[in-house]
């Protein structure tokens, strides 16, 4: 296995050393199937605004922009939003900005789509994650994505990926969200990082 010299998860060294050794097993390298099933039937319509945060490569930002979306995918690891822009191509590439979650200009989202991102965050800065949610979206809008979840709560915890418990999730949006779905991921359609231990949620901003 590649040897790092960046340790914290909360730097952005941290991820840009991995994505420059092409050390990235979190990817998906596809847009997940659960994600699209989303759009199909239930998903944002043409101009709904979403937010994608620390959206690495970017996978989903071409199939939001086919329904019309207004897609906004940020990473404050600025290897990764080159890798992103250049698959992309210019136009789409556009969408994606080089921006820390917790510090950017933020217009109220309808939905945040999350993939890996909370899973990527030290438990430390979980409630500041929920929080900086409740606060870029709307009310009425929605979380929506694959969550890392592992009902015994790992000790001690190591990652990244970082998994929460349910009760910890519920605790952190039980604050200002309500849950509107919740199913398990077929571990053949999760990366193996998260395989079995993966989530389908949505939550609805009150
Ligand atoms: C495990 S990767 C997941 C990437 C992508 N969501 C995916 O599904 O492949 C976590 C990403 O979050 C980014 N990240 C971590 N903290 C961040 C922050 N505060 N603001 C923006 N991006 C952040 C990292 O740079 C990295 O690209």
């Amino acid at each position: 296995m590649a040897e790092f010299s960046a340790r914290d998860p909360s730097q952005p060294a941290f991820w840009d050393e991995r994505f420059a050794a092409g050390f990235t097993p979190w990817e998906a390298a596809v847009v997940p199937s659960e994600f699209g099933r989303w759009l199909d039937q239930a998903g944002p319509g043409a101009g709904a605004r979403v937010l994608i945060p620390g959206c690495g490569a970017a996978y989903e930002v071409a199939a939001l922009a086919a329904r019309g979306c207004d897609v906004l995918a940020i990473d404050y690891s600025a290897v990764a939003v080159d890798r992103a822009r250049i698959k992309l191509g210019a136009e789409l590439g556009r969408r994606v900005m080089l921006a820390d979650f917790f510090a950017f200009e933020a217009a109220p989202f309808d939905w945040i789509y999350e993939r890996a991102f909370l899973a990527a965050l030290p438990p430390r800065m979980w409630s500041a994650w929920a929080e900086r949610c409740g606060r870029v979206l709307r009310p009425g809008g929605g979380l929506v994505g694959f969550f890392f979840v592992d009902e015994v709560a790992p000790e001690p915890r190591r990652g990244p990926p970082f998994a929460i418990t349910s009760v910890e999730l519920r605790g952190l949006l039980g604050v200002a969200f309500d849950q509107i779905a919740d199913h398990a991921v077929a571990p053949a359609e999760s990366a193996p990082v998260f395989a079995g231990r993966e989530r389908w949620q949505c939550w609805r901003r009150r």
